[in-house]
């Protein structure tokens, strides 16, 4: 069974997917991740990021492994390298070829294949996996996502203003709608929640409150042969 989860950056996808898979007993996949592993592989080895076939050759012969939240590429754990600004900063170049993005897609769904999971990013209810059982898009307002940024950060002790972090967020949201393939977008058949004003709890009470009647109902509808609405 497969539960996607897509929305903007800083919309609280992860900390929300991976609560509402650990109450449903299922497993979950950050699809950013993989993102990031790639670019940060591409930087550790010098490619050029304008040499798109030596990009995809590196997409294809990278071994990207995730397991128990961890992410590994070609067996090195690389979980907190790959949570850099540099790193994010260099994304698109791997994350717009759409000769890459079919190698990290088919990598995705060996990922799944068997698993009841819940699958977070950008397409995973459009491209990845267009027939899953719940599709939910996450968002809030892009001030909203700022102003929950900057918090984190400062529980991390790093001070940095809303209006720096809304800068480089505005940039990342146009990279993110704008890609050829894969861009980020709502499914035609996604439940879109607006966060604006919920706390975190909130939130994941209302994904598992939605997740668990989208899948009540398709229970239903196999139940009764697929015949009802
Ligand atoms: O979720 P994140 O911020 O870790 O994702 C980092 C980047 O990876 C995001 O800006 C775009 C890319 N990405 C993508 O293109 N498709 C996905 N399914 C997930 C992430």
């Amino acid at each position: 069974m497969i539960i996607t989860i897509d929305g903007p950056a800083g919309a609280g996808k992860s900390s929300i997917a991976r609560r509402v898979a650990s109450e449903l007993g299922f497993e979950f996949l950050d699809t950013g991740a993989m993102y990031r592993a790639v670019t940060w592989g591409v930087m550790q080895r010098g490619i050029a990021w304008d040499d798109v076939e030596a990009l995809v050759q590196f997409a294809d012969a990278a071994c990207l492994v995730w397991q128990d939240d961890r992410i590994y590429l070609d067996d090195q754990d690389i979980s907190e390298e790959i949570r850099t600004p540099q790193v994010t900063s260099h994304i698109r170049h791997l994350a717009d070829p759409p000769k890459i993005r079919e190698r990290i897609t088919a990598q995705q769904r060996r990922i799944a294949t068997g698993r009841d999971i819940v699958t977070e990013g950008r397409d995973q209810g459009t491209e990845v996996f267009p027939d899953a059982h719940c599709k939910i898009f996450l968002t809030a307002s892009p001030e909203e996502r700022a102003r929950r940024r900057q918090q984190q950060l400062a529980q991390n002790g790093r001070a940095m203003t809303v209006e720096e972090i809304l800068t480089a967020q505005n940039q990342r949201d146009l990279e993110d709608r704008m890609r050829p393939v894969g861009r980020l977008r709502a499914a035609s058949d996604a439940i879109v929640l607006q966060t604006d004003g919920m706390t975190p709890d909130e939130v994941r009470l209302e994904v598992l409150r939605l997740v668990r009647e989208r899948l009540e109902a398709s229970a239903t509808n196999s139940a009764s042969g697929g015949t009802s609405a």
